[in-house]
């Protein structure tokens, strides 16, 4: 599907189908009031009717938001595919609410088909956004083309996330980041299992000792000329989780493709990063590792000395990703000394209980990081809440044996014990520049919401762009 935006009004625009929004006060006065009420049009939030007579897809607005324009544009697209149109044309109402109109199209219109033999066909081919706003033209081009440098982003995203374990393993991991690194200008550094050995990463070879496809380390690098700030990112990449021999049951295993949603999200920003042009140099690092079952599995009793020095008391092999991440952590500060430190995980089950199935967990030390994260991820459309830590949940992962334990000795709070322990893998000058990210409720979903479709969202992306653009303001 092609986006172009025009410095043209909606009616001077040639396009097989409009699409209208429409407030519930100005449905009162709308020229089609009375074709829409017989066709059961309310104006009701989420309501869309299609005037084939008029070339008209109108679709109620709830409130002129950003939030609004993006999920009925979603759902407008969506409408439109199902019809034989093959260009659609849009008005711009206001500056601000571009970026959402874009990601609506972009996002809204993605699908995943590379498993399917027949995919269904869509006319649709051509989004022209028609510029009503009565805005300066090329303030509008910079918002749209960032718009869609980050949708796109998103989709890479998505593509990377929705692959099999079988096609998506590190190596192939390896393999995609080699070739972004190619087409973006980006320096990569990718380590095998003898890299791994002599870097004492012995958290995450425990981890992937048992799979067929052996663990990668992928490190990519973003450098520009003079860069206001240097910033790592670090993505937890489990190709597959089974939960090794403490193993998930059935019904929870599936889906566990997504487990390489961080290091996938990570990659995505830097392409994003490069893309724009960004003055900030930025590291990805991602762990890449497959935990599976086997003769040489490692086990719950295990103890594991991660490359910082301390010791790691094993007690479930399913609590993996922050095995890896301990020593991914370790690595990046290790290899690059950087303004700030941010970790993208589809760590826990328990941050999806604490905050539902479309909130990321935020956590860390600096309250005031974590705030300004929460209000990027509040303008750029993604869900965000803060999770607290305190002195006492931190001794719930106390080891008696190692100096720490990878699971806590209660069941509730997994989201920030997770967090916490990866705090021991934190050194002290980077504690106050650290946020982890829980992503493992919003970086998936078997169920359509928002601008989602099934499978991979792309979480992290979008909110994490717009805190590093605010950054270069
Ligand atoms: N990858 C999972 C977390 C997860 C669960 C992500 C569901 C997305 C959806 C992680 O490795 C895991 O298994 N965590 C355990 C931790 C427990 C053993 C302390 C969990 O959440 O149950
Ligand atoms: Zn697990
Ligand atoms: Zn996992």
């Amino acid at each position: 599907m092609n986006v172009a935006l025009y410095n043209q009004s909606l009616s001077s625009l040639n396009a097989d189908l409009t699409v209208e929004f429409v407030t519930p006060a100005q449905f009162e006065t709308h020229p089609h009031k009375v074709l829409l009420t017989q066709a059961g049009f309310k104006a009701e939030a989420e309501q869309l009717c299609t005037l084939h007579e008029h070339r008209l897809l109108v679709c109620a607005l709830s409130e002129e938001s950003s939030e609004s324009y993006r999920s009925t544009m979603s759902s407008a697209l969506k409408t439109a595919m199902n019809y034989a149109y093959t260009s659609l044309k849009v008005a711009i109402p206001k500056e601000t609410f571009l970026s959402a109109l874009v990601e609506g199209v972009l996002l809204g219109g993605y699908k995943f088909e590379s498993y399917k033999s027949d995919p269904k066909k869509t006319s649709l081919k051509e989004i022209m956004f028609a510029n009503d706003s009565a805005s300066n033209f090329s303030a509008l081009e910079t918002l749209f083309n960032q718009s869609v440098i980050i949708s796109k982003a998103t989709n890479f995203v998505r593509d990377l996330v929705n692959q099999t374990p079988y096609d998506m393993t590190p190596q192939a991991m390896a393999v995609t980041a080699d070739s972004l690194a190619s087409s973006n200008n980006l320096e990569c550094t990718i380590l095998d299992v003898n890299g791994l050995e002599s870097e004492g990463m012995n958290a995450m070879l425990a981890v992937g000792r048992a799979s067929i496809n052996p663990p990668r380390l992928i490190h990519l690098a973003y450098k520009p000329s003079n860069p206001r700030k240097v910033i790592t990112l670090v993505g937890k990449g489990l190709t597959y989780d089974s939960g090794g021999l403490s193993l998930k049951a059935a019904a929870s295993m599936v889906t566990m493709k997504m487990d390489k949603a961080g290091g996938c999200a990570v990659m995505g920003i830097i392409k994003a990063v490069s893309e724009l042009k960004l003055d900030i140099e930025v590291h990805a690092f991602v762990g890449a590792v497959e935990n599976m079952i086997g003769g040489n599995a490692y086990k719950p009793d295990d103890v594991l000395r991660a490359k910082n020095g301390k010791t790691i008391e094993v007690r479930n092999t399913d609590a993996e990703g922050r095995l890896v991440l301990a020593d991914v952590l370790g690595y990046a500060q290790e290899k690059v000394k950087s303004d700030y430190i941010f970790d993208y995980a589809t760590l826990t089950g328990a941050c999806m209980v604490a905050l539902g199935p479309y909130t990321t967990g935020v956590m860390g030390h600096n309250e005031p990081l974590k705030q300004e994260w929460l209000s990027a991820a509040e303008q750029s459309g993604e869900y965000c809440g803060n999770l607290p830590f305190n002195r006492h949940l931190k001794k719930l992962i106390k080891s008696d044996l190692a100096d720490v334990c990878n699971v806590s000795s209660k069941p509730y709070g997994g989201a920030i014990t997770a967090a916490l322990f990866l705090d021991n893998f934190i050194d002290e000058d980077m504690k106050q520049k650290w946020v982890h990210f829980d992503i493992a409720g919003s970086a998936y979903t078997e169920s359509a919401w928002d601008v989602h479709t099934y499978g991979g969202t792309g979480a992290g992306v979008r909110m994490s762009l717009n805190w590093l653009m605010e950054q270069c303001k």
